[in-house]
């Protein structure tokens, strides 16, 4: 399943955000291994540390997605890694590749349960994100500019080569509360049961007492933190 916010950046934001950007040189993929790069990830990239206005807007779009309320339903998010910018220029791509099970410094890493898409542009043609959920049901996904995605980081994915204009996006990646998907979900679905029940029936309401306590203890039993 993959969740789609419209408009959660304004178009005039990702130009803006686009022209800066655009000042600065983006880089090649400095962590990888060359073969990697020659055959897998032909595109460019601006990550935090490269420069204070990568880093100002990195950390302002996540602090964004970290408090938006439809991600944190649908992720139970615990911690995010800041977001780095992708972009993909004529005849870039991304060859179908699976993300790394754990990102970040050893000090600070990350169980990638769920990958952001932020898009940034839309005057482009190719560039579509395919998503393999199984091997029968592949997903295109293209969104237009001020669009966030979210999704399952467990699938083999790929970006279609760029055939007209640029496309640049936000990448980031979410932990989870919960490693166990299934437990996640029934998790979510007791805190939405919680809160319908405080708003129909009142704080002090027994069914709301008994729904928060359900919750608290399924907490107590998987919460991974
Ligand atoms: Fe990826």
């Amino acid at each position: 399943m993959i969740l789609a916010l419209k408009n959660f950046l304004s178009s005039d934001d990702c130009d803006h955000i686009v022209e800066q950007l655009n000042t600065l040189e983006w880089q090649g993929d400095k962590n990888k291994n060359p073969e990697y790069n020659e055959k897998i990830k032909k595109h460019l990239q601006l990550n935090e540390g490269d420069d204070p206005l990568v880093k100002k807007y990195s950390q302002s779009i996540t602090q964004r997605i970290v408090n938006d309320s439809h991600i944190q339903r649908f992720t139970q998010i615990n911690v995010m890694k800041p977001v780095q910018f992708s972009c993909y220029k004529e005849g870039g791509e991304y060859g179908r590749h699976s993300d790394n099970h754990h990102m970040g410094s050893p000090s600070q890493s990350l169980r990638t349960d769920y990958a952001i898409g932020l898009f940034l542009t839309d005057n482009y043609e190719g560039g579509d994100l395919i998503l393999e959920h199984t091997p029968e049901y592949h997903e295109t996904v293209n969104q237009k500019k001020g669009t966030l995605i979210c999704y399952n980081c467990g699938v083999m994915h790929r970006v279609t080569p760029i055939t007209k204009g640029e496309r640049i996006v936000g990448i980031g990646w979410i932990e989870s509360m919960f490693q166990n998907e299934e437990e996640r979900r029934i998790v979510s679905e007791t805190k939405s049961l919680y809160k319908e029940l405080k708003e129909e029936k009142g704080l002090d309401h027994p069914h709301t007492q008994r729904a928060i306590s359900i919750y608290f203890n399924l907490c107590r039993r998987w919460k991974s933190i």
